[in-house]
């Protein structure tokens, strides 16, 4: 059994159908406990994001996905909350060789949100992770990973609410993305299980 965890921050929802959608892609693949997480604003006490349970949460995941919105071309301020309240992980190598992969949504179809995945790539870097990206071939622009991502998932919210937006192409896209992440953390992990 391993274990999947997806830590997410959504202002208005639109990411948390993203993140729903992978988690759903995840927890297609047998012997896998799948956690979604979010990030709660009121967790964040003067600009520190104070929950160690969560932080406990993802030391016990053998995979930890990333999801935030695209603000001002980066993550989240609560996702970079979040991210700097890992740094105690970072200095014992306490995530060190666990999987990581990432998600973003934005309102454009680029958005910048490329910068955001890198900065999801960035951290999982410093925490000694190993980055899984996306490999699905784009094959038109109605269909999955249409917005022709390989660092990660992007999604695009446009101007709708979340019950419609991310459309079922993109919500397919973090559906296989998570089926991925979790297939390559089974082999990854499978020589220490
Ligand atoms: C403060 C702020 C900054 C934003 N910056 C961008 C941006 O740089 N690029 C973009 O395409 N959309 C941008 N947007 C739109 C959001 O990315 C979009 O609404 C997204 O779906 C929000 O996700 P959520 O519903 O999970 O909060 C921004 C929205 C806000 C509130």
């Amino acid at each position: 059994m391993i274990t999947v965890s997806i830590i997410y921050h959504s202002g208005t929802g639109h990411t948390t159908k993203m993140a729903e959608a992978v988690a759903k892609g995840a927890g297609s693949v047998a012997d896998v406990k799948v956690q979604t997480i979010a990030i709660n604003g009121k967790d964040i006490v003067e600009g520190r994001y104070k929950n160690a349970a969560v932080l406990e949460q993802l030391d016990a995941s053998d995979a930890i996905i990333f999801g935030s919105p695209t603000y001002m071309g980066g993550p989240s301020g609560q996702f970079k909350c979040f991210a700097d309240a890992t740094g105690e992980r970072w200095y014992i190598g306490k995530w060190k060789n666990k999987v990581a992969a990432g998600f973003t949504v934005s309102s454009g179809p680029s958005g910048d949100k490329l910068n955001t995945l890198h900065y999801f790539f960035t951290l999982a870097m410093q925490q000694g992770m190993i980055w899984i990206g996306q490999s699905e071939t784009p094959m038109n622009d109605k269909g999955i990973n249409r917005l022709s991502s390989y660092s990660g998932v992007m999604a695009q919210a446009g101007q709708e609410s979340p019950d419609v937006a991310p459309n079922a192409a993109d919500k397919l896209t973090g559906e296989v993305f998570g089926k991925r992440v979790t297939e390559c953390t089974k082999r990854w992990t499978s020589g220490n299980a």
